[in-house]
């Protein structure tokens, strides 16, 4: 393993502090107005996508600093690295291939092989689905399908199936993923158990909650009739622990593989996929893997200059690290992508949420932002107020679609206005002297106009991203996943880190089972702090 070197020691980044300092001033509106083709400048497509970064706190100079940067930490070796199989994730000692899961051609055909031969299975059971001929214990077609999973074998599935719903067959996706049985309940309430199929997504089939949910549909289906034989038509698994998902009660033939070169967060594009193969159809669930291969070529031949995921790594960092932001906010402009922050949290806090290198030294900076956000235009009626005037510096991105699958379009532009609007109004703000006369133009007295003008003022300058698409399809959503994925690997490697393991997550897993211990057993020793042992207590005392 390569000594990672501190992103403060690379040459650029002094100069990029010093910049920093001023990346105020002059402000948005002021570089606009000084640089007629700066929206033509700051601007690049790549595989569908096109992005604005004209209305970040960038100037040409700070932007080169950036660039140089990135070749100073050889972002472009690292992206070879990871595309060559490299071991980058150093703790587990294993290559991230998940590229491989959209390729049509690799060096590693023996994986190739064992993908494709995945992605034909997925192909045949989805088309069995949608055509009727897999049929529940009673010869019943399945009409329902139930992905139970957690976490990269839930959100990705859940954001996908629900992006896509204009593509939807007539076979419906329902979602589990939370250990409260309230999830499970409320998904099974109108569900028939001869008609519903449960793939349990678990690359580890150890997960708790999955199981839990697992075994409740399992009880679900006995309780309605279902015998051994019958439940096995039921249940279908995604894992890379076959023994265990057999243990459970699932026939051999009924797994798909995952492989320990993908990580969880990043496995839609596999069988973790399959609930969305089954709702969109495979042909569409291939154009979504080629729109993302498309931006992993993308990533991998473009120059660093108009490299679409490096350049949004590097606004990250320009703006998390030099500017000293800690959030990223995302702001699709798409229902049917109101998922698009939860599945990104995921992606890029569990892999950049780390505070040691890795080679395991603590890092002398913070790292992984957090990272929120909702669909637009819900946000604007509930947050965007901090947005716009609060005192925490939020850089957003908007995600645009510029067309609807509704054929509503007359209304579909209010919220095309209100997307583009949004980010004028972050970027021009409004003075107390404009506020001031908007009031007196209201009718206003002076003296009322003087004393509320601070209140409707805005600074403004307030930087963000707008990315859009011509619409949202399989392909342009393929793209988009993985240019964050792509985003999240070269700001991950510019601050050091192995974006590939999650051991963060760990203990709290081991406290919880001895919590349920002592849930189930009054008299289980353990010697845990006081306030535990009180909610403990107050559980206990709470009990019917
Ligand atoms: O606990 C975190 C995590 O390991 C995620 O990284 C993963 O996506 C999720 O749990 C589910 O894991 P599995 O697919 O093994 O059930």
């Amino acid at each position: 393993m390569t000594e990672r070197t501190l992103l403060s020691s690379f040459p650029s980044y002094d100069k990029l502090a010093t910049l920093a300092q001023s990346a105020h001033t002059p402000s948005l509106k002021q570089l606009f107005a000084e640089d007629a083709d700066r929206a033509e400048r700051f601007r690049l497509a790549a595989a569908g996508l096109e992005l604005d970064y004209s209305k970040q706190l960038i100037t040409q100079e700070s932007l080169a600093g950036l660039l140089a940067l990135a070749t100073e930490a050889d972002i472009a070796g690292e992206i070879d690295d990871l595309f060559a199989g490299k071991h980058i994730n150093n703790t587990e000692d294993r290559p991230a291939l998940h590229m491989l899961l959209r390729a049509t051609s690799s060096t590693s055909s023996e994986r190739l092989k064992e993908v494709e031969s995945s992605r034909a299975l997925m192909q045949t059971w989805s088309q069995q689905l949608r055509s009727g001929a897999w049929l529940g214990f009673s010869d019943t077609p399945i009409t329902d399908v139930v992905n139970i999973g957690i976490g990269g074998s839930d959100l990705g599935p859940r954001l996908v199936t629900e992006a896509l719903q204009p593509y939807q067959s007539d076979v419906n996706c329902h979602y589990v993923a939370n250990v409260d049985p309230a999830d499970l309940q409320s998904a099974l309430l109108d569900l028939n158990p001869e008609s519903t199929l449960f793939i349990i997504c678990s690359k580890s089939f150890r997960t708790e909650e999955t199981l839990t949910n697992g075994l409740a549909a399992r009880q679900w289906l006995v309780n309605a009739g279902a015998s051994d034989d019958d439940v096995a038509k039921h249940f279908v698994a995604v894992t890379s622990n076959i023994e265990a998902a057999q243990d459970f009660g699932i026939k051999e033939r009924h797994c798909l593989p995952m492989w320990d070169w993908v990580g969880g967060r990043y496995s839609v594009w596999s069988a973790i996929g399959l609930s969305c193969a089954i709702s969109i159809g495979w042909d569409h669930f291939a154009q979504f893997l080629a729109g993302a291969e498309a931006m992993d070529q993308h990533v991998k031949s473009t120059p660093l200059a108009e490299n679409m995921p490096v350049l949004c790594s590097l606004l990250e960092v320009w703006n998390c690290h030099f500017l000293g932001a800690g959030n990223h906010v995302v702001l699709p402009y798409d229902n049917g992508l109101r998922q698009l922050p939860a599945y990104l949290q995921q992606l890029t806090m569990e892999s950049n949420g780390k505070r040691v290198n890795a080679n395991g030294a603590l890092l002398p900076y913070n790292t992984g932002p957090v990272l929120w956000g909702s669909a637009g235009t819900m946000g604007q009626h509930s947050f965007h107020q901090l947005l716009h005037q609060g005192t925490l510096l939020c850089p957003a991105d908007f995600v645009l679609p510029l067309n609807t699958h509704t054929g509503m379009d007359a209304q579909h532009r209010r919220l095309i206005a209100n997307c583009i609007a949004q980010s004028r109004t972050l970027m021009i703000g409004r003075s107390v002297d404009e506020a001031e006369a908007a009031l007196l133009d209201r009718g206003l007295s002076v003296a009322e106009a003087a004393r509320l003008a601070p209140h409707l003022s805005m600074p403004g300058n307030r930087p963000s991203n707008t990315i859009t698409m011509r619409s949202l399809t399989p392909a342009t959503l393929g793209a988009l996943l993985a240019l964050y994925e792509h985003r999240t690997f070269c700001t991950a490697r510019l601050w050091g880190i192995n974006p590939f393991d999650q051991w963060g997550v760990e203990l709290g897993k081991e406290i919880g089972v001895q919590v349920l211990e002592k849930l189930e057993n009054a008299k289980a020793v353990s010697s845990m702090d006081a306030s535990t042992e009180k909610l403990i207590d107050r559980w206990r005392s709470a009990q019917p």
